[in-house]
């Protein structure tokens, strides 16, 4: 039995999607703990696309059990329509998925007040899917959770306390009355659909690891969206760093095994912020051409940068990744040139360690190590050793600099675009 908790090491998109897909062969469970139908993780199989924001990417594999745990943000709407998703694609849902009672719920007030913060100064660029009012809720103590939305009493009188509160935003898109007829009718459709599903998931998971099975946690975002340690503000409302598994399912810290992170032969992010190695200009614009670089859940185009070894330290070791999965090598075939980013230049220092000031974030200079290129193609290769000699120093490389091992390269979308280093990487293999 083990429990292995899968995190993205950057801004998220790192490809998660595909190396849960990967483990997904291991694990008995697939469990979310954390964000909500802002994540966009991406599975190819049997030549067929996938993007899931909400259920687990688990589902996709047969036979697999998946839950939604109570750290996760759920648009009831947006749930009834991925389950829709998943049931017009033949993906069997029925006893195998599970969502929280505790789940904190997403309504559309919640996305009015996102957009109308977006169109504030102050904005982050986030997805508009009201993840970071729903959270601000639920520590503000006034959210309503799946357990109370199952109740028509409380849930009713909970409705009205926040319209009431939320009447100056509310207004601004309609009138707070007619937002309350929206959403009770809404519940009256989605609540038939979505009941069955919920459960004491706690309780579920402390029984399936006294039964000694493998439990398999999908982190959404990455480290530097974390609330407490990514680039904040521009970060997303919840924790998505390992230790987000434990309050985000009721799954206590000494349980969990491994911490497997992810993270792309470069960079990326969507949305504001800071991002010292970001590529401006042609060259940025060819490597985002490169790897396709549209955010899954929003479309918009993502921002390039270099590897930062720097922002990947601090990743690594706030979730305390031991194993790395490194992801889109092959947008880097071409270059005969490879940036990695081992240090900022801040006044006449020299930083080693991701800083938390605003300030000094807007202005350090990154300092870059210049590795040879591969100039070759990469996909179709299946063992370490058959990569190009330059591509091998380049994991190496990142290993030496981070402290870590790498237990598989992804050079492609699909399953078999993969190098496993490690064969045997997960506990009880
Ligand atoms: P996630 O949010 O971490 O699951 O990542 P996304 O699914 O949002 O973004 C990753 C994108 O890169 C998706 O379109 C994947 O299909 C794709 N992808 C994943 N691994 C690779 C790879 O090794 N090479 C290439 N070219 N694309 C990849
Ligand atoms: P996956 O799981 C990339 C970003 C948004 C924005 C910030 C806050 O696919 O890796 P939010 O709507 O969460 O309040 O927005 O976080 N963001 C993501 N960026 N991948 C994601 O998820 C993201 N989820 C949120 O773009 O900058
Ligand atoms: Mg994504």
């Amino acid at each position: 039995m083990s429990l292995v908790v899968l995190v993205g090491l950057q801004w998220g998109d790192e490809g998660k999607g595909k190396v849960c897909h990967l483990l997904s062969s291991w694990a008995d469970w697939i469990v979310r703990y954390q964000g909500g139908n802002n994540a966009g993780h991406t599975v190819v199989f049997d030549d067929k696309k996938y993007v899931l924001h909400l259920i687990p990417s688990g589902i996709l594999y047969p036979g697999k059990k998946c839950i939604i745990g109570n750290g996760v943000v759920v648009d009831p709407v947006a749930l009834v329509e991925e389950i829709d998703f998943l049931r017009k694609r033949k993906i069997k849902i029925t006893d195998r998925l599970y969502i929280s009672l505790n789940c904190h719920l997403i309504f559309p007030y919640h996305k009015y007040m996102d957009a109308f913060r977006e169109k504030l100064k102050t904005k982050i660029g986030t997805t508009k899917r009201g993840i970071g009012p729903s959270y601000g809720d639920k520590f503000a103590r006034v959210g309503i959770r799946m357990v109370d939305y199952m109740e028509d009493d409380t849930f009713e009188k909970l409705l009205s306390s926040n319209l009431k509160e939320k009447a100056v935003f509310i207004r601004k898109f309609q009138s707070p009355e007619s937002l309350k007829k929206q959403i009770m009718k809404e519940r009256a459709r989605v609540l038939p659909r979505i009941r069955n599903f919920v459960a004491d998931t706690a309780l579920m998971l402390d029984s399936r690891i006294k039964k000694k099975r493998n439990i398999l946690f999908e982190g959404a975002q990455g480290a530097m969206l974390d609330c407490d340690f990514g680039t904040y503000p521009f970060v997303t409302s919840s924790n998505p760093v390992s230790g987000g598994a434990c309050t985000g399912c009721g799954v206590p810290p000494v349980m969990i095994n491994t911490v497997v992170g992810v993270t792309k032969a470069y960079t990326t992010r969507v949305g504001l912020g800071p991002f010292p190695t970001e590529i401006k200009g042609a060259f940025g614009e060819s490597l985002r051409k490169k790897g396709d670089e549209y955010g899954a859940t929003t479309g918009r185009p993502r921002r390039v940068g270099w590897l930062d070894i720097v922002q990947l330290r601090m990743a690594i070791r706030i979730n305390g990744a031991t194993k790395v999965a490194l992801t889109k090598i092959d947008v880097l075939d071409e270059l005969k040139e490879i940036k990695i980013c081992t240090g900022y230049k801040y006044g006449s220092g020299l930083l080693r360690d991701f800083p938390y000031s605003r300030k000094i974030l807007q202005e350090v200079i990154p300092v870059y190590e210049v590795l040879p290129g591969w100039c070759s193609g990469t996909r179709g290769i299946t063992s370490f050793g058959k990569l190009p000699a330059n591509a091998r120093r380049f994991v190496r490389r990142i290993e030496e600099l981070c402290g870590v091992k790498m237990i598989l390269i992804s050079m492609g979308r699909a399953k078999k675009e993969t190098i496993y280093i490690e064969k045997k990487f997960l506990p009880n293999d």
